[in-house]
């Protein structure tokens, strides 16, 4: 399967896909990484791989239908199957996300439906659970909703800080996001 990634900033996920794609036996491939930042790190590492990206400002649309009708046109150019968010902070318009229904993921880095939106490891903390995690999920028009396709846990310690919590969840969204996008690829996991 043909999979395009929409990345706004360090793009680390994104080179989990990246990664787990260069086994021969992976079902998918990354034909694009698509940024709304010209600035997102992520962008030099696709580069550096040989993946075409796309750089396209939202400033630059009046609109949030104008933007997703130009991400559109990117992903057909790169004839994209699949999409994968991998901290892409746009919210993208409903229109946009219909039309990719179970054809599009995201991560997010909390046991989901816990914790949605903006800091989520603050809000773990905050609400002093012992356990956290990350989940990647189907993309529905609710902001970090939709059915989740995997999800992995981590404990929460006492000394965490949202910087400590985030790195050890970050080593599970590694891990867990290429073999959701396995799943998906191979028709082992769909929505309905
Ligand atoms: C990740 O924690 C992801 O779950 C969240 O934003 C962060 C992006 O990190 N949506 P990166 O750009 O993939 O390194």
């Amino acid at each position: 399967k043909r999979v395009a990634v929409l990345i706004s900033g360090r793009g680390s996920n994104m080179q989990s896909l990246v990664h787990a794609a260069a086994a021969a036996d992976y079902p998918a491939e990354i034909v694009g990484v698509f940024s709304n930042r010209a600035d997102a790190g992520g962008l030099a590492f696709a580069a550096e791989h040989g993946i075409p990206t796309a750089v396209r400002s939202h400033r630059d649309f009046n609109t949030r239908a104008d933007f997703d009708a130009e991400i559109e046109a990117v992903l057909e150019g790169w004839g994209a199957e699949i999409v994968c968010l991998a901290g892409f902070m746009r919210i993208l318009s409903e229109g946009f996300v219909e039309r990719w229904r179970g054809r599009m993921l995201n991560i997010h880095p909390s046991l989901l439906p816990a914790f949605k939106g903006l800091d989520p490891h603050g809000q773990a903390l905050a609400a002093g659970v012992t356990e956290h995690g990350c989940t990647v999920h189907w993309v529905i028009p609710a902001l970090d909703d939709g059915p989740a396709i995997l999800a992995a846990r981590v404990p929460v310690l006492p000394d965490d800080t949202a910087d400590t919590l985030a790195a050890r969840v970050l080593v599970e969204e590694h891990k867990l996001y290429p073999e959701a996008l396995a799943r998906v690829a191979r028709g082992e996991a769909w929505l309905d």
